[in-house]
C-alpha cells in the first residue's frame, strides 16, 4: 500500500493534457491500486494520475456505487443539467457549485485495455465528467465564473497558510 502525494492547484501537471495510456501491464496495475489507496485515504471519490504527478489518461473512481478504472476516458455522452456542490483534493475540497450534465456515458479502457462503456446519472456522472476533465487538464474552478473561481483559490491559499 502506497500513499502518493496529491499535487495540487496551481502545479504545472494539473494543466496539461494528459498522455494516452498505451501500456497495460504489472506497472499499470499497481499505479492504479496506489491511486485507490490515496484516493481512499484522501476520502475523496474519485483521483486522477495528475493529482499524483503523472501526465496520464488515467483516472480511478469509487463514487455512488460505481467503483472502475477508466484509461483513455473519453465522454460519449450527455444528457441534462444539474447544479450541485463538487470540490477538488487539488485545491483543498474547497466546494463550489458547478452546472454539469444530470447523464454522462463514459467510454474507456479497463486495467487490462478492454474497451467500455457506463452510464451514469447524478453524482456518479458528476465524477466521471470530473476525472474525466482532469485527463484534459481542467479542473472544476475553470467550470465557474471568474469572480467564483478567484474565490475558491482564495479560500484554498487560506486554507494551506494554517497548516
Ligand atoms: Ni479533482
Amino acid at each position: 500500500m502506497t500513499i502518493r502525494k496529491i499535487t495540487e492547484y496551481p502545479e504545472a501537471v494539473l494543466s496539461q493534457v494528459g498522455q494516452p495510456v498505451t501500456k497495460f501491464d504489472q506497472e499499470l496495475a499497481d499505479l492504479c491500486a496506489d491511486m485507490y489507496d490515496t484516493m481512499y485515504d484522501s476520502e475523496g471519490v474519485g483521483l486522477a494520475a495528475p493529482q499524483i504527478g503523472l501526465n496520464l489518461r488515467l483516472f480511478v473512481m469509487d463514487c455512488a456505487g460505481i467503483k472502475l478504472i477508466a484509461a483513455n476516458p473519453e465522454i460519449i455522452h450527455t444528457e441534462g443539467e444539474q447544479s450541485s456542490q463538487e470540490g477538488c483534493l487539488s485545491v483543498g475540497k474547497v466546494p463550489a457549485v458547478v452546472a454539469r450534465p444530470m447523464e454522462a456515458r463514459l467510454k474507456a479502457q479497463n486495467e487490462k485495455g478492454e474497451w467500455f462503456e457506463q452510464d451514469a446519472e447524478g453524482y456518479a456522472a458528476r465524477c466521471f465528467l470530473h476525472e474525466t476533465d482532469h485527463c484534459d487538464g481542467k479542473l472544476f474552478i475553470d467550470h465557474l465564473p471568474k469572480l467564483r473561481r478567484d474565490m475558491v483559490i482564495k479560500r484554498f491559499k487560506k486554507e494551506k497558510s494554517w497548516e
